[in-house]
């Protein structure tokens, strides 16, 4: 099985899980990046990074390119913003026209909007299989134990 794990993160929970996902299971990494950078601090962040999403805006990516002809399973991780998935992920989505893989989702989040966020991405991803999802609360906060959950969750996708 070749698997890639694709995310974006802001502020670096969805990157830890995503190294650790990728880590655990021998798969490809791949940071999404954006020239357009998201202000950093407060309520300027919410605010910038709700409108991008509201709107649908599918910023630029930077990233190499990338084939995806070479995996059969993407592992894809988003932070959660509005109750959605982040504008850099759609803007993977629409760019590459993903069909017939196995798919699965993850994402890191305050407290919620994680069901609303993977209905949302599957709902955009039609045509593939699903074969997981799990969501984690600032991860980084709790690193330890949701470093084990990630590596369990990983292994068991490998086994599906
Ligand atoms: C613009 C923006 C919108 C957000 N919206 C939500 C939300 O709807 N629900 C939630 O639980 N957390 C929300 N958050 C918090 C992030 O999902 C959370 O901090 C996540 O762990 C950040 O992941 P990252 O460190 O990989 O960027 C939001 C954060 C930002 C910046």
């Amino acid at each position: 099985m070749s698997t890639l794990v694709v995310y974006f993160s802001y502020d670096g929970n969805t990157k830890f899980i995503a190294e650790t996902v990728a880590e655990t299971i021998s798969a490809n990494i791949m940071e999404l990046k954006i020239n357009k950078k998201y202000p950093a601090e407060g309520f300027q962040k919410y605010f910038w990074g709700g409108k991008s999403v509201i709107f649908g805006e599918k910023p630029k990516l930077i990233n190499e390119p990338v084939d995806l002809n070479q995996y059969d399973t993407i592992i894809i991780g988003t932070p959660v913003w509005a109750g959605s998935f982040t504008p850099p992920v759609k803007s993977f989505i629409s760019q590459f026209k993903i069909r017939g893989k196995r798919i699965a989702l993850f994402a890191s989040h305050g407290g919620g909007g994680a069901k609303k966020c993977f209905a949302k991405l599957k709902k955009e991803l039609s045509g593939n299989e699903f074969i997981g999802e799990i969501d984690f609360v600032e991860p980084k906060k709790n690193a330890e134990e949701n470093s084990s959950k990630a590596v369990s969750w990983a292994k068991s996708l490998t086994d599906s």
